[in-house]
């Protein structure tokens, strides 16, 4: 169990606040460029509690600003979008996407008091079909260079599933929580080619030993199976993880909301570029829940495959968990060791030093993240446990109905 303080020190994300102020390290995904139309060009969006605007100015700069106006707070996102950036609506203060008052033009001739007014913006980017943000103190690291997000001999595909209604923290414990797969998902393990001892234990008996190990990058898990084989899957810190060819981005939105997208990276046999490396098709997924925009119990999960299985577990947690009332046993001791890694970067960040996984160097060597097992399983007809239900997966995300499990 976990005291009260220190559930809220892990979990919120608002400005000011440990974790919030950790998590504004990272450049975070908020959206899907395609989103941005020309006929639409702001977005409302809500990133670590915060309520923004994003644009794209008539130049294809693309800005991030406070939602409120900095004259009387009507909203930017029905500004006009102008050449040097967006003017509010009601009195038409114009900015550009640093956040630079560059007119008031109700003011008198020749005032120079838009020089004195400075918005709420943060910096953005666009990579893979997706806009990424930062907001924490410049100078801005760069995007860290993970392999299945800079590695140019791979297909890839971008999946957007539907909000999470939860805090964040509840998805990255499960990201380190590898005796669930066994048992929460076993109807879709196995390709259903075969069946659990018991639907209790589920293919719990598969796994022989689970370990965990701090990397630079965050906390490896580790599963060793009874015939042998072993399986590796990387928690990027602090909002990602690295499972065969996915890596799971997950982006506060505030202490109860969160964003979940795929981005899927199958490498190239021949090491050849393709031509839609860096343009992926992007998915949006069904609800996973029925009605979608209720909380437990006014819902119901779908269940229909692993990753809504995913999201009932976690969103039936709470909106954020109640930890003082929790039980850790064996099984969870990479939870344990995610909430120590957490206290001790938050603890950085304290200090004014850089977390893990912040690289400075644009030239940063690629970080591997063990995209060679997802070809394996891709590849190999040998049927690793866990593999039957990859491979089912992929056959159905392929087909766009599924995704596949960490
Ligand atoms: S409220 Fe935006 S210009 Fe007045
Ligand atoms: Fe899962």
């Amino acid at each position: 169990m976990l005291p009260k303080e220190e559930n809220e020190m892990l979990t919120r994300v608002g400005p000011g606040t440990p974790a919030g102020e950790l998590l504004r390290r990272y450049w975070h995904p908020i959206a899907v460029s395609k989103e941005l139309m020309e006929e639409q060009p702001t977005k409302a969006v809500r990133v670590l509690g915060e309520d923004l605007v994003l644009f794209r100015d008539k130049s294809g700069r693309l800005g991030l600003l406070g939602d409120r106006c900095s004259h009387r707070g009507a909203s930017l996102l029905y500004g006009r979008i102008e050449e040097r950036g967006i003017a509010c609506a009601y009195h038409g203060w114009l900015y550009d996407v640093k956040g630079d008052c560059l007119e008031c033009p109700v003011e008198p001739a020749g005032s120079k008091f838009h020089l004195t007014v400075k918005h709420p913006a943060y910096p953005v980017q666009e990579h893979l079909n997706l806009v990424w943000a930062y907001m924490g103190p410049v100078p801005a690291p760069v995007l860290t260079h993970y392999d299945t997000l800079f590695r140019k001999d791979g297909h890839r595909k971008i999946i957007v599933h539907p909000q999470l209604d939860c805090n964040w923290f509840q998805a990255m414990e499960n990201s380190v929580d590898p005796a669930h797969l066994q048992i929460l998902h076993q109807e879709f393990y196995g390709r259903g080619e075969r069946q659990p001892v018991s639907t209790t234990r589920g293919f719990t008996d598969d796994v022989a030993q689970a370990e965990f190990y701090l990397t630079d990058h965050g906390v490896m898990k580790k599963r060793i199976y009874a015939n042998g084989i072993v399986d590796e899957h990387p928690l990027l810190f602090p909002t990602i993880l690295r499972q065969g060819p996915s890596t799971q981005l997950r982006t506060p939105i505030d202490d109860e909301h969160t964003m979940h997208i795929h981005v899927l990276f199958f490498p190239t046999e021949d090491g050849r570029e393709p031509a839609e490396s860096w343009d992926p098709p992007v998915k949006y997924s069904e609800p996973y829940k029925d009605p979608p925009n209720k909380l437990h119990p006014f819902t119901r999960y779908t269940l229909q495959h692993i990753i809504p299985q995913d999201h009932m577990a976690w969103e039936t947690q709470g909106p954020i968990a109640d930890r003082a009332r929790e039980r850790l046993a064996t099984s969870d001791k990479g939870v344990g060791m995610l909430r120590e890694l957490m206290k001790r970067e938050i603890a950085k960040v304290a200090r004014g030093e850089d977390p893990i996984g912040v690289h400075r160097d644009p030239n940063h060597p690629m970080i591997e993240t063990n995209v060679d097992e997802g070809v394996r399983q891709m590849r190999s007809d040998a049927r690793a446990p866990s593999e039957g239900s990859y491979r089912h997966d992929l056959a159905k995300l392929y087909q766009g109905r599924g995704e596949q499990e960490g």
